[in-house]
């Protein structure tokens, strides 16, 4: 039996890790929880978050926060990081769509498909989560580490076919790292000549990846229903991240803990849809903006500043933006009346309620009085999200309690203020580290179901 488990969770914005000691779950001790610093080298960005990037530069192609760097820093303006890229794991054909060629925008070279830059970017992340693994005290010398990886449940008939397509790529991204070793970090990136030699030969040498499955909401259930022994038997969560949006319940029965597979939703819309939708409020306000070029600029403008944008809006609830010598001013308001805005919240609250009516059921069946409700990922600080978390329901039957994502424990002063402000978007990894077996969907190939 491992020591360990760790967690990868490969974000469509952010990727994160966490670790703990097996059997953490049963006996819960926050101090043995490691979340891991994949980004704690760098200067600019929260040390427990990667940025999902890959940028196709001249010679060399960059991953992570360089590849952000780099892209914003290249004169010629056409040409984009790729992002989100993990949304194309959700597609039905996969096959198909990793074949495509990258679009010219990212790789003017035309020599990678969409599978390559995947892969790339996962002997990226696998090599970041090995030297941030490495220079954790309680981790550097563990021997045995069992890997799992979080998903959301996109294709919910067939989470293990998806299971072994996901296993392949990650099988391939080992080889290309355990070839490559820590050429991958460097911060200027990887010259393409040494990429094009090198991938080719590790698809051969790849062997499927040994890792489990956990579904996001799982993930992230299982982490904040520990100690909810005695508050609370039964466990709402909305995760909303930047590519999809999951909802998943726990039902607690005395020591164990399951979840209610009637209750799990996943849809496709989430952070990245809402900036699209934003940047299309302040485009149409912005009459001024009439060329294509001038659009275009504009765009890209918002774009890059999206993350500050949301934060500030969904905070204060409103915006102001500064762009080529003017002031553009945006209002939660302006978004709420946006008709595309309004379907995606339609959708959701239509999930949450069809989930939550399955939850409410299940407690009242074994006569509990309360569910507890709770949201993680980026998409928690939306006033939204919040406010649907918060909602009493009418009529009798079980009450709704919102819980506060952020527990006690992250304020903790080894974490240097660093894990409290993200920690809705670590809780996945976390939860996804400590969740017993019985929560997995899907096994590593060498440990049979
Ligand atoms: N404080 C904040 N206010 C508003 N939006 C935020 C905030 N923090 C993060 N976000 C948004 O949350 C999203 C990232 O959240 P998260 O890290 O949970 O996503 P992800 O795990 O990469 O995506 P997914 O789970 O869909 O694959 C982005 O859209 C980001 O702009
Ligand atoms: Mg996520």
């Amino acid at each position: 039996m491992s020591d360990w488990t760790l967690c990868i969770d490969f974000g469509t914005a952010f990727s994160k890790a966490a670790a703990a000691p097996t059997g953490a779950w049963s006996g819960f001790d926050p101090q043995t929880v490691r979340p891991l610093m994949l980004s704690g080298h760098e200067q600019q960005t929260n040390p427990f978050l990667l940025d999902s990037a890959v940028f196709v530069d001249d010679a060399r192609i960059l991953f992570g926060r360089a590849a952000l760097g780099q892209a914003a820093a290249s004169s010629d303006k056409r040409r984009l990081p790729l992002r989100s890229f993990k949304t194309l794991l959700s597609v039905s054909d996969l096959d198909r769509a990793l074949a495509t060629n990258a679009p010219t925008s990212v790789d003017p070279h035309r020599i990678f498909q969409m599978r390559d830059l995947i892969v790339l970017y996962l002997a990226f992340l696998l090599q970041t989560v090995e030297r941030a693994a490495k220079a954790d005290p309680a981790l550097a010398r563990v021997k045995e580490i069992r890997r799992r990886y979080a998903a959301p449940a996109w294709r919910s008939g067939d989470s293990a076919g998806m299971h072994t397509a996901v296993l392949g790529i990650f099988g391939e991204a080992e080889a290309f790292r355990a070839a490559m070793g820590d050429r991958l970090l460097a911060p200027e990136g990887l010259p393409i000549d040494v990429i094009t030699s090198a991938l080719p030969k590790a698809a051969p040498a790849a062997k499927p990846y040994e890792m489990d499955l956990i579904f996001e909401a799982t993930a992230a259930a299982s982490y904040t229903s520990i100690g909810l022994e005695d508050a609370g038997s039964h466990l709402i969560v909305v995760d909303m991240g930047a590519g999809t949006t999951d909802i998943a319940a726990i039902a607690r029965a005395g020591q164990t803990a399951f979840e209610l597979p009637e209750a799990r939703v996943t849809f496709k819309q989430a952070g990245d849809f809402i900036d699209g939708v934003i940047a299309n409020v302040v485009l149409d306000s912005a009459k001024w903006a009439r060329s294509p070029e001038q659009k275009t600029a504009l765009w890209t403008a918002l774009m890059r500043q999206m993350r500050d944008i949301k934060e500030t809006v969904f905070a204060d609830g409103r915006a102001a933006l500064r762009h080529e010598g003017r002031t553009l001013s945006l209002s939660m308001r302006d978004i709420e009346r946006d008709n595309d805005f309004k379907e995606f919240i339609k959708g959701f609250e239509r999930a949450y309620a069809q989930s939550l009516a399955v939850v409410r059921d299940d407690a009242k069946a074994r006569g509990r009085p309360e569910v507890h409700a709770i949201a993680v990922g980026g998409g928690a600080a939306a006033p939204f999200v919040r406010a649907l978390i918060a909602a009493k329901p009418k009529g009798g039957g079980p009450r709704v309690a919102a819980r506060p994502a952020t527990p006690d424990w992250a304020h903790a002063p080894s974490f240097q203020g660093n894990l409290a402000p993200v920690f809705p978007q670590l809780a996945i990894a976390i939860g996804g580290a400590l969740a017993p077996d019985d929560m997995l969907a899907a096994r590593a190939p060498s440990i049979p179901a």
